[in-house]
């Protein structure tokens, strides 16, 4: 089977950065781009992230391209999870890539119109709020045809939000973005955090990810242990969910999640409800279903794959 061509769509991030060394080391995907956007923290320090993940991992082959540096209206969030630089306490070297001098906007029309010309459309991985995405619809609306599915982290559908009372980070972080999206009729997997907060990494697995990841260890394990909320009236334990990586986890094993169909709609008026991700599980929209929500992971099954890609490090 040839390799899966995906783009990433990404914040850097604690999350994210795990997200990217899985896909790293999985030859089923070929990666065409990353391209980093204003979320967890400013464009400037997320680009930044992903030119230093592209050198630890190994992957400067990756072309990295300079998203959007602002979401499309409101004013900007950033995460309050990832440190101050976005990567926890890690201090990765100054990185010696640059981005590309084509934008991720340019990056995501330029390719996605080849690929809607060539019938090979691209699956985009998005992890992080989806201004880049949106602006890139905007301007060249064919290129959806280029896209075989977004499957997504963002969203919260059944579980309260994780920054206000109904919302999830990404979603809030740019909801007219996730507007322009769920209304394009473009397929979605949506891992939100119905999904995410079934896969807690507590401090026990620290360990596991430091022994596995070979020359990586000391990073994973400084990150693993940033990662570690201490919010154990959430969820249920010390640790914190595992978001960004399942959306990888969902293309290299797909049997280990479980979805139901429905059409995403977002709320972009409510001052109290801004960003809420709602699903109309039952056709009362009398719209068709654009997304597959997942609702159950085989949480063990999914640390377990990222554990055993993160160990083929120790090879490189
Ligand atoms: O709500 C979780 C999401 O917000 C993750 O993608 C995390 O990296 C942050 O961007
Ligand atoms: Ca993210």
């Amino acid at each position: 089977m040839p390799p899966l061509p995906v783009i990433i769509d990404c914040d850097p991030g604690i999350d994210d950065t795990l997200a990217l060394l899985t896909a790293f080391v999985s030859p089923e995907l070929d990666i065409l781009g990353i391209t980093p956007v204003c979320g967890n923290q400013p464009l400037d320090r997320t680009l930044r992230n992903a030119l230093q993940i592209c050198e630890l991992g190994g992957r400067t082959d990756i072309p990295v391209y300079a998203g959007c540096a602002r979401p499309l209206l409101r004013a900007p969030i950033h995460g309050q999870f990832h440190g101050k630089t976005g990567l926890g306490n890690t201090v990765l070297p100054e990185p010696v890539k640059t981005a590309e001098p084509t934008s991720a906007v340019r990056f995501l029309t330029d390719t996605l119109r080849a690929a809607a010309a060539r019938g090979a459309p691209v699956t985009l991985c998005a992890l992080g709020p989806m201004t880049n995405l949106a602006t890139a619809l905007r301007m060249a609306p064919s290129i959806a045809g280029g896209i075989a599915r977004i499957v997504m982290m963002g969203g919260a559908y059944r579980e309260p939000g994780n920054r206000t009372m109904t919302s999830e980070f990404n979603v809030l972080a740019d909801p007219h973005a996730a507007a322009i999206v769920f209304s394009s009729n473009i397929p979605i997997v949506a891992l939100a955090l119905d999904a995410t907060h079934q896969v807690i990494l507590t401090p026990d697995h620290v360990p596991q990810f430091a022994q596995a990841g070979g020359r990586l260890s000391t990073t994973l394990a400084e990150l693993m242990a940033f990662w570690d909320r201490n919010d154990p009236g959430r969820y249920g334990s010390r640790g914190g969910p595992l978001h960004d990586p399942l959306v990888i986890a969902y293309l290299l094993a797909p049997h280990l999640f479980t979805t139901q169909r429905a059409r995403i709609f977002v709320e972009c008026h409510s001052e109290l409800c801004m960003g809420q991700t709602i699903a109309d599980w039952y056709g009362k929209s009398g719209l068709a279903p654009n997304a597959d929500i997942v609702t159950r992971v085989d949480a063990e099954g999914v640390i377990g794959l990222v554990l055993e890609r993160l160990s083929r490090y120790a090879a490189k």
